[in-house]
């Protein structure tokens, strides 16, 4: 193994993530996990050089203080305790440590190397996958978001074809992208590339279907039946390889924090498709899964695309979902992404998009009166999604954009901009 290891058990602080990255900052790998962590799962982490106990404000849980288990401090390890009273370990810090204390910890009392970078990294990550793969199977559900496709990329060049993606094209996604998961990864990858085209079964099944939550709970259950009937055709599969990052382990819940929203790759999975999980991005931030990714060779545009939600499109096009407004979605998308690209905006804001509503305004084309749809150009920026202001964009840039949809777009006549904040909007419509 390349890189030391900084094991934080996570007694219940809310600045679990913070001191992670600090000890990153410093060169060296960190992981943060449970309090509960038995001696066989911490001594099974390569290379660990110390622990620290990271308490704070949610140690109490259901009235009892959490607690590591006691054979933890037997181990041996260079030990420290962050904001926690208490206990058997060496040095004692009132608060999160400040860089020198830190410093001193690591490289001291430690002895850990500054070896912490994305090519050692990346060969860990494959030696352990190889590991724990043997030569047994892997599937994984290739959506081509930018963490299915580092994991898919990681996967390859770990285990090559005893990987199989699968790409569930459910006729939501934007323009051009499937064709692009296939041509990256069936033949610049050579990845054993399933490719399913459900666009009919999925517009299917939301034919009618105005109701945004039903919307949202038809495509995500369509979409796990698509993967298990795939999954049920192969033979010998053991193994799901899944793109679950850090912040989706803390949004979903963890022992000692609250869950903020659930995440489909974090429980959300079918009791009965049984597979042990491969998840070589679980302990990464979002920038370091991009990192990541560069190093692996993926293409820029893949790797730094805007967030792209689940349901695709299909939450853009407003109400219920029919073919001409879809396609006028799909199309003044990417209309709007190349013009973002051409002003430099597509590297300053963090996310644009269109929408298209299920109404209809009056108009003139070719001297007649028309009856036709508009298109809603929404353009945010934000730190963490949970609130999000409107981009002042260049008046002439958005004329472009307008002239082009006009005139590009069948089915529409109108243009409007996104005015409002987050909150009291949300950033999608549905
Ligand atoms: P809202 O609309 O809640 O969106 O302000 C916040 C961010 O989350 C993205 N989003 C999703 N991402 N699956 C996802 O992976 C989803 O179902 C989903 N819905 C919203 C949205 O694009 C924005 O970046």
């Amino acid at each position: 193994m390349k890189q030391d290891l900084i094991v934080i058990l996570d007694l219940g602080s809310t600045q679990n993530t913070v001191l992670a990255r600090d000890i990153r900052a410093l060169g060296v790998y960190s992981e943060i996990h449970p309090h509960d962590i038995t001696v066989e799962e911490l001594q099974a982490l390569p290379n660990v050089k110390g622990i620290i106990l990271n308490g704070g404000e949610n140690r109490i849980v259901d009235g009892q203080a959490v607690e590591v288990r006691p054979e933890i401090y037997e181990l041996g390890y260079p030990m420290i305790s962050v904001d926690y009273p208490q206990s058997g370990c060496e040095v004692r810090l009132e608060a999160l440590p400040e860089r020198e204390a830190l410093e001193k910890f690591l490289f001291r009392d430690c002895k850990a190397e500054a070896n912490w970078n994305m090519k050692n990294f990346i060969e860990d990550q494959v030696e352990l996958i190889r590991q724990q793969v043997g030569d047994r199977k892997v599937l994984l559900a290739l959506s081509g978001g930018v963490d299915s496709s580092v994991v898919a990329a990681m996967l390859i060049r770990a285990i090559g074809e005893q990987l199989t993606c699968v790409h569930v094209n459910h006729g939501l996604m934007r323009k051009n992208e499937s064709e692009s998961v296939v041509k990256v990864f069936r033949d610049e990858l050579h990845a054993n590339l399933i490719y399913v085209d459900a666009v009919e079964r999925f517009l299917g099944k939301l034919a009618g279907v105005a109701d945004p939550e039903q919307k949202r709970k038809i495509i995500g259950g369509e979409f796990i039946r698509v993967f298990e009937e795939e999954a049920r055709k192969l033979d010998g599969i053991d193994f799901l390889g899944q793109g679950t990052i850090y912040p989706d382990i803390i949004e979903s819940g963890t022992k000692t924090a609250k869950m903020v929203k659930s995440h489909h790759n974090v429980g959300g999975l079918p009791e009965d498709l049984e597979f042990e999980l491969v998840e070589p991005l679980k302990q990464l931030f979002k920038d370091e899964v991009r990192a990541c990714g560069v190093e692996l060779g993926l293409p820029h545009d893949m790797v730094y695309r805007q967030p792209f939600p689940g349901p695709g499109l299909g939450v853009r096009c407003l109400g219920a979902i029919t073919r001409d407004r879809l396609e006028a979605v799909r199309e003044s998308d990417a209309i709007l992404r190349e013009e973002f690209a051409r002003a430099g905006l597509d590297k300053k804001v963090w996310q644009y998009f269109t929408v298209v509503p299920d109404f209809k305004s009056v108009g003139m084309k070719n001297n007649a009166r028309v009856f036709e749809y508009m298109v809603i150009i929404r353009a945010i920026n934000t730190v963490d999604a949970m609130t999000a202001s409107v981009e002042k964009v260049d008046w002439e840039v958005l004329e472009r954009i307008t002239n082009r949809i006009l005139a590009e777009v069948e089915t529409v006549n109108r243009v409007c901009y996104d005015m409002s904040p987050k909150p009291p909007s949300t950033i999608e419509f549905e």
